[in-house]
């Protein structure tokens, strides 16, 4: 079967406490194409990421919502015809990988919150993942209510209504709630109409210069090729602004730790685009929206581990500064998300982990005041001023979301 090659223009997250069925639903939604995925793409780009394609599509001449699909071909045979390509980022549930998807909400346009029916509402990080979202500015989500086939009708309508008392007065008020399978790929139509409906393809400008986060970076050489056979490193994420090329010259900030004279510094690298991996194919060039792979002329140790996920590449000399360190306005949440307590004040000298972007940093505060405070970085971002940072603070053994911060000039 011919697929088209359409670059993905959208973004969608996959957010949810862990195990109710995130992973399964990006399966259900993809699965009709990711099979054909040759051994070398799945080696190279798209599993690593840890994202997937599709393209909804409609039958034509049927009914909403029964006319979404993502198989090419109509229950009467017809083709179906394309509407768009999305991206899914499927965020981890596990509390300890809360950085992780933080960081992966940064490139969602909009999500889709998965809820299991199966255990009452709600659960740690489904509360967390939504606070999150809030936090972070995306709207647009739409709420599925997961493993419909392990409920009865009772159990299914008591837990639909705690989702809706659980959303009240959140961002996620007015979300469509669908209920689904996942695993049985029931209610799958109702879905995508939700989705086409709630989360649009954002307005973006191509004409900026190009601006790409970095969520992920590798080696996809296998071990022991020899260096004339090897590929340079590959980068992964999705651009913010502008066009990217094959042949353009880019610049990666931070860049690479390097000593100098007993000091170490970061300096950024520069390379050039040898690649691109966007949708299902290697488009010659990429905008905005989705989430592309970039081959680049980068020595693969560089990018090995995801050791460059959190930087920022494009245009040399365009990209924003290489901070170590910021003043950010704060706005911290009522109590701690997942616990009861009241959000105590930052203090002075507490270590925080920040997110800004794709990247995250423990940073220690070296001065804080009523709604704002200042902080020295264990390894710089490239940010912009205005940026936004989610702020985490530990708690017990672990690090636990408190508030939102705004770099400041
Ligand atoms: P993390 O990535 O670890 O956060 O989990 P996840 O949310 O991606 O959950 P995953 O898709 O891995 O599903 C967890 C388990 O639930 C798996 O065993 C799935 O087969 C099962 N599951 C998911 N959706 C359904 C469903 O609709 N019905 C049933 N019966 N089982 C489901």
């Amino acid at each position: 079967m011919t697929q088209e090659t359409t670059q993905p223009e959208v973004n969608i997250g996959l957010v949810g406490h862990v195990d109710h069925g995130k992973t399964t639903l990006v399966e259900a939604l993809s699965g009709s194409w990711t099979d054909q995925h040759s051994e070398e793409m799945k080696r190279g780009i798209s599993i690593r990421l840890g994202y997937a394609d599709t393209t909804f599509r409609q039958c034509p001449g049927v009914e909403e919502p029964d006319c979404y699909t993502v198989d090419e071909e109509c229950p009467d045979g017809e083709a179906s015809e394309p509407l768009r390509t999305v991206s899914f980022v499927d965020a981890p549930g596990h509390e300890t990988l809360m950085a992780t998807m933080l960081a992966g909400a940064s490139l969602m346009d909009g999500a889709v919150l998965v809820v299991s029916a199966t255990e009452d509402v709600p659960q740690a990080q489904t509360e967390e993942h939504l606070m999150a979202l809030d936090i972070i500015g995306i709207d647009n989500i739409v709420i599925a209510q997961n493993k419909l086939d392990l409920v009865d009708r009772e159990r299914a309508m008591e837990n639909y209504e705690q989702i809706q008392e659980f959303v009240e007065g959140t961002v996620a008020e007015d979300a469509p709630i669908v209920p689904i399978s996942a695993q049985q790929e029931t209610n799958l139509d109702v879905l995508i109409g939700a989705i086409e409906e709630t989360i649009p393809t954002p307005d973006r400008s191509d004409d900026d210069t190009a601006e790409m986060f970095v969520a992920r970076s590798f080696d996809i050489n296998r071990p022991g090729t020899t260096w004339d056979g090897l590929t340079g490193g590959v980068i992964g994420g999705s651009l913010v602004s502008g066009e990217l090329s094959v042949d353009d010259e880019i610049e990666l900030r931070p860049g690479r730790e390097v000593e100098e004279g007993g000091q170490t510094e970061w300096q950024p690298l520069t390379t050039t685009v040898r690649s691109l991996q966007a949708g299902n194919g290697s488009p010659d060039s990429v905008g905005p929206g989705g989430l592309i792979g970039v081959g680049t002329g980068l020595d693969p140790s560089l990018t090995k581990g995801d050791s460059l996920g959190g930087q920022v590449a494009g245009e040399p000399g365009t990209l924003p500064p290489t901070r170590n360190d910021f003043e950010m306005e704060v706005e911290l949440l009522d109590r701690v998300v997942g616990e009861n307590d009241e959000v105590e004040a930052i203090s002075t000298g507490e270590p925080l982990m920040l997110t800004v972007g794709t990247a995250t940093t423990v940073g220690a505060v070296t001065s804080a005041r009523d709604g704002e405070c200042e902080v020295n970085l264990k390894r710089p971002v490239c940010a912009r001023d205005g940026a936004t940072i989610a702020i985490n603070r530990r708690v017990g053994a672990r690090w636990r979301l408190i508030g939102i911060g705004t770099l400041r000039a």
